[in-house]
């Protein structure tokens, strides 16, 4: 099983100037037009990076990225240019993408269909999710009349994304990129809970991120559509008024939240095997389910 320092000795074999390190990826300068983006076994929950990797999160997430972004193609271009370019160095192999380097939208495009973590607290509040109005008697794991864009800022390593509204992402980057961004949140978001459905997966809500390319047309980035960015639920379980069995961290919340004995004021411990275990083989449950495909 790979350890913590060996997620680390990445950095070191990578022959190439490191750029920046998120949470769990890890990207470097292959040339002026081109990165590499590198996705580790790193897995974070409560917005602590745990001490624990997953053994293989780092291929499945990268697996299922590419997947997607040729599933969605004809919708929006992509970052993605390989999965096996020379340039990639053999010790990252399969986890790691040839991308296109862009000037990233600093705008979490959030799409949402179900109810459930941040937009149910909001509904709770408020009966709208960042700005938009919903129904009432809506509960946990309720479907929403129609898909909304619920954006959000990103926050610095270690906080919380904050939820805003349309209104406030058209007053720091126009009404033009705020509609485009909206529109192609809810295109991408349509297409692939449509997919995930034929395949018994509810995408209840997801992720996106966009940058812009030098001719400024916009490209989907990132990770897309994958149990770290997104809710999937299994559809035969799924029930409103509780919270949904999901496809993501549940283990890992679950334990750290309950049998760990975790005071939330101070780093996570590490997390004993049978959770890595039951986290590993979630993530290629989901990447098997949805693809098709024996990872
Ligand atoms: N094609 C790209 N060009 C430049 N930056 C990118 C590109 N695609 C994704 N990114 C950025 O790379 C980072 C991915 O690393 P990750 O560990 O997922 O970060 P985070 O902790 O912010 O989720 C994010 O900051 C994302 O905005
Ligand atoms: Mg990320």
């Amino acid at each position: 099983m790979p350890s913590a320092s060996r997620v680390e000795s990445f950095v070191a074999e990578i022959d190439l100037p490191h750029v920046a390190s998120g949470k769990v990826r890890d990207i470097y300068a292959v040339d002026d037009e081109h990165l590499l983006f590198v996705t580790s076994d790193r897995i974070s929950a409560f917005d602590y990076v745990l001490s624990t990797p997953i053994p293989d999160k780092g291929e499945v997430l990268t697996r299922l990225s590419a997947w997607w972004f040729a599933q969605l193609a004809d919708l929006v271009p992509n970052h993605l240019v390989s999965l096996d370019d020379p340039r990639i160095p053999e010790s990252v192999r399969g986890r790691a993408m040839l991308v296109r380097r862009l000037s990233m939208v600093p705008v979490e495009c959030v799409a949402r269909g179900y109810l459930a973590g941040s937009g149910l607290s909001e509904y709770a509040a408020s009966q709208s999710v960042c700005g938009v109005a919903l129904p009432g008697g809506l509960v946990d794991g309720s479907q929403l009349p129609q898909p909304i864009f619920t954006p959000a800022t990103k926050a610095e390593l270690g906080d919380h994304d904050e939820n805003v509204s349309f209104e406030q992402v058209a007053a720091v980057h126009g009404d033009e990129l705020a509609s485009q961004l909206r529109e192609l949140t809810i295109a991408v978001y349509s297409r692939g809970r449509e997919i995930a459905a034929e395949r018994g997966i509810i995408v209840a809500d997801t992720k996106f991120e966009f940058g812009r390319d030098v001719d400024g047309s916009l490209v989907l980035a990132d990770e897309v559509l994958t149990p770290d960015s997104s809710r999937f639920w299994p559809a035969d379980q799924w029930n409103t008024g509780r919270p949904q069995p999901s496809y993501d961290k549940q283990y890992v919340r679950d334990w750290l939240t309950g049998a760990s004995g975790w005071d939330r004021n101070s780093e996570p411990p590490p997390l004993p095997d049978d959770v890595v275990a039951a986290t590993r083989a979630k993530y290629v449950e989901a990447y098997e389910r949805l693809t098709g495909e024996t990872f």
